[in-house]
């Protein structure tokens, strides 16, 4: 008998309706959208306007989706993760928050920080919880409020990032479907070219933080951008040797939405043509934890049981990845 693996049975996302686009930041940082989509591929993002909504609501959202595709109600989860850096409030984790919105009252929940990783992270452990035999149906959710931490005066980081959420039902599969296989990584050496130094144990927030303007993102693009091409494209090709996996066998790279050029540089190292890449970076921006999922929203309806899925991210910390994912139905079609 196959082995139980981890389904991905039902897709959901949310998005805010506001756009903020390359012409509005013209307006508000001095950048042009010649440099933006050159650098980057990004022409708008989504932002949450409503400033009694957060990071949950999206969440909330994208879960009830995957609900009402997948045709079951709340009171059957099992479990719930929500892989975030921005989360409602430090505690209770924002997956508390969803439980509670879904009326998930079965489900126990916890919250994974791994930024731009955080959705692979999260994949991955809820897919030891079908493995194990231990649950049977975990969702797993990526959303991030970015525009909550971002510095609209800061011209190198304001262009790059939106808001939005995607979630994944897993479920038991004895057929070859799911998550086959998955490589994580960490490396804190380079921490601090990718981090939000204040409001934690170490610089509580204070009229001292703010003034340094420490409760905002923080990037140095170059040496992110030179660990993120390697290590995405690193990455992305050891799971395709582990698993004998050829440029032809992959369906599609469902890459986290950074930055274009990461993206090209990764399908170029795996053999594969950019029309086998899921992008929608032009639409969203950068959604850190949500990226991932969105694509795989965006792209449900084309995707085909048995269809070879490899999804990678690099994000700060550093934490990167890759997971290597058998579809497990036909577009729509929820088992
Ligand atoms: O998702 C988590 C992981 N994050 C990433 O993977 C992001 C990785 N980094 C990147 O994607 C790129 O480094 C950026 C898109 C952030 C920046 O692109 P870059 O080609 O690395 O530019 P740079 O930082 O080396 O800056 C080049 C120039 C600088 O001007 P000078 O010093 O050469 O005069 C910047 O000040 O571009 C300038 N610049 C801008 N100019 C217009 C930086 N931001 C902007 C801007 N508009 N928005």
């Amino acid at each position: 008998m196959e082995q139980v693996r981890a389904a991905i049975t039902a897709v959901g996302h949310f998005l805010p309706e506001d756009r903020l686009t390359n012409a509005d930041l013209e307006k508000m940082v001095e950048t042009s959208d010649e440099w933006i989509q050159s650098r980057t591929g990004i022409k708008e993002r989504r932002i949450l306007k409503d400033p009694t909504k957060a990071t949950s609501f999206m969440a909330t959202n994208a879960a009830q989706e995957v609900l009402r595709k997948r045709g079951i109600s709340a009171e059957e989860l099992d479990l719930v993760i929500v892989a975030t850096v921005t989360p409602d409030m430090f505690f209770p984790a924002t997956a508390c928050l969803v439980t509670a919105n879904l009326g998930a009252v079965n489900a126990w929940g916890y919250d994974i920080s791994a930024a731009c990783s955080g959705f692979l992270f999260a994949l991955s452990t809820g897919a030891r919880f079908i493995e194990s035999g231990k649950h049977t149906k975990v969702l797993v959710i990526g959303a991030d409020k970015m525009s909550s931490i971002v510095d609209y005066t800061d011209r190198t980081t304001c262009v790059l990032f939106g808001d939005g959420a995607g979630a994944v039902l897993l479920e038991p599969d004895s057929s070859g479907h799911g998550v086959i296989d998955s490589i994580e990584h960490t490396d804190g050496t380079q921490w601090s070219s990718l981090c939000m130094l204040g409001g934690g144990s170490l610089n509580p927030p204070s009229a001292a933080t703010l003034e340094a303007r420490m409760h905002y993102l923080h990037q140095e693009g170059a040496p992110v951008f030179k660990s993120a091409v390697k290590g995405m494209a690193d990455v992305s090709a050891q799971i395709m040797e582990d698993n004998n996996l050829s440029g032809d066998d992959v369906r599609y790279l469902v890459p986290h939405q950074a930055n274009l050029r990461i993206i090209d540089a990764t399908a170029r190292r795996m053999g594969i043509s950019m029309d086998k890449v899921m992008l929608n970076i032009e639409r969203y921006g950068n959604t850190t934890a949500a990226t991932i999922p969105l694509c795989l929203a965006d792209w449900e309806a084309d995707l085909k049981k048995g269809d070879n899925l490899v999804l990678a991210a690099f994000g700060g910390g550093f934490t990167w990845g890759a997971a290597y994912v058998k579809w497990a139905y036909d577009g729509s079609n929820h088992v």
